[in-house]
């Protein structure tokens, strides 16, 4: 069938949205309408090129929500009328990761930015004249429909609007686990979080909700500051040196017990700089994505040894999608997650470029495509 999507032909370039063939489920895959989709900033660094497509032409869009549409052949578990976040990441149930509690880091996810099917390099599900098309993070959510495997699909109620849910597929669980899971924020300590757009605001949520005292959001955009303080940020300042001067204020000089690294383009000083932040015994979390070339970063032995700092790198926000989506989509019909002030601004298919326009000028917090 076809199916209108916003694709890259070339890097450094921009989506073009075109109609594409769409081929029908297989065993263990499933057709989706989509909803909705969120225009995270990892799709706009697949399109200047720093984080590298595994081939072109490829579909972007890994934070969507959609419907069952169509069930492969012998897939259990899934019926036509079926509600599904689509994770960002696969996770097999079976591997050593899976089986372990780190679904996130499951073996096929290894193979997510290739656009084939995890497992096989060789098929595809989409085409451009005649041509496969890859689906960014094997769901390709940037399309009217997709074929997905099922290990990249959560089925949740029918109740929960589907075009607010799709963050839960990326942003959301990157956040909230960078604090919750990798920093480990306890109740009392003091979490500064460093950029504070889609995934900032959801990393104050979980800072929050783990009883931090003290959440300090650094962003020289003071609206992204503002919008971190309606959902938990306790202070809000424009650099990270002011924040980690106020985190020694705020704790008779040791310095936060932990530093959440999620601004938008990672370069080796705001590591750095997220070390010098954190006191002894602190942790500092590495969520954003920067250039694969970027590799000459510098490090205390003393702060790292005496001092007992940990750099932490943090994938998905080291969650289980199979459990954590549905938890997440639990927390916000529970009233405990804050998904509808952080989407500041809907959009087309059609205006995708327009979104990460908005997004690069600090326009909107987290855009989202609403299909109709
Ligand atoms: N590890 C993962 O699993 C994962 C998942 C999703 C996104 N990401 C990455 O996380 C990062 C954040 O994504 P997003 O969608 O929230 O992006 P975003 O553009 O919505 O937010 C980034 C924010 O950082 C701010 N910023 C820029 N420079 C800063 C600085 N020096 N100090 C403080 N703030 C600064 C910007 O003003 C912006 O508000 C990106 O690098 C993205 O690719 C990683
Ligand atoms: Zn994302
Ligand atoms: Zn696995």
């Amino acid at each position: 069938m076809k199916t209108r999507a916003a694709i890259i032909q070339r890097v450094p370039g921009a989506y073009e949205v075109v109609e594409l063939d769409l081929d029908a489920p297989r065993t263990g895959e499933i057709m989706i309408k989509m909803v909705a989709s969120g225009l995270c900033l990892s799709d706009e660094h697949l399109t200047s090129g720093d984080l590298p497509a595994g081939m072109l032409p490829m579909c972007g869009g890994h934070e969507g929500a959609g419907i069952v549409v169509e069930v492969g052949p012998h897939t259990s578990g899934w019926e036509v009328g079926d509600h599904a976040v689509l994770s960002c990441l696969p996770g097999c149930g079976r591997c050593r990761y899976c089986a372990t509690g780190h679904q996130n880091l499951c073996v096929l996810t290894d193979n997510f930015s290739m656009g084939s099917r995890f497992e096989d390099s060789s098929s595809f599900r989409l085409s451009y004249q005649g041509r496969p098309v890859g689906q960014w993070c094997g769901i390709g959510t940037f399309s009217e429909y997709s074929t997905v495997s099922t290990t990249s699909a959560v089925k949740i109620p029918k109740d929960v609007p589907l075009e607010k849910a799709c963050l839960i597929g990326c942003g959301v669980n990157t956040g909230w686990g960078a604090t919750v899971n990798s920093a480990q924020v306890k109740p009392g300590q003091t979490v500064i979080v460093m950029g504070c757009g889609g995934v900032g605001n959801f990393a104050v949520q979980g800072a929050a909700h783990a009883g931090a005292l003290y959440i300090i959001a650094v962003d020289p955009v003071s609206t992204k500051r503002d919008q971190a303080m309606r959902v938990g940020a306790t202070h809000g300042v424009a650099t990270i040196e002011e924040a980690t001067e106020l985190a020694k204020q705020l704790t008779d000089g040791h310095g936060a017990d932990s530093a959440a690294i999620t601004l938008g383009t990672l370069k080796p000083q705001h590591l750095q700089q997220a070390l010098e932040s954190v006191g002894k015994n602190g942790i500092v979390v590495c969520t954003s994505l920067g250039r694969a070339t970027d590799v000459d970063f510098k490090l205390s032995i003393f702060d790292l040894t005496l001092k007992q700092k940990r750099i932490q790198g943090s994938m998905f926000g080291a969650v289980s999608p199979s459990w954590d989506i549905l938890k997440m989509v639990r927390m916000y019909t529970g009233g405990r997650l804050n998904l509808d002030e952080v989407i500041s601004k809907t959009y087309t298919l059609d205006q995708v470029n327009e979104g990460y326009s908005d997004l690069r000028e600090g326009k909107n917090v987290r855009g989202v495509i609403v299909y109709s």
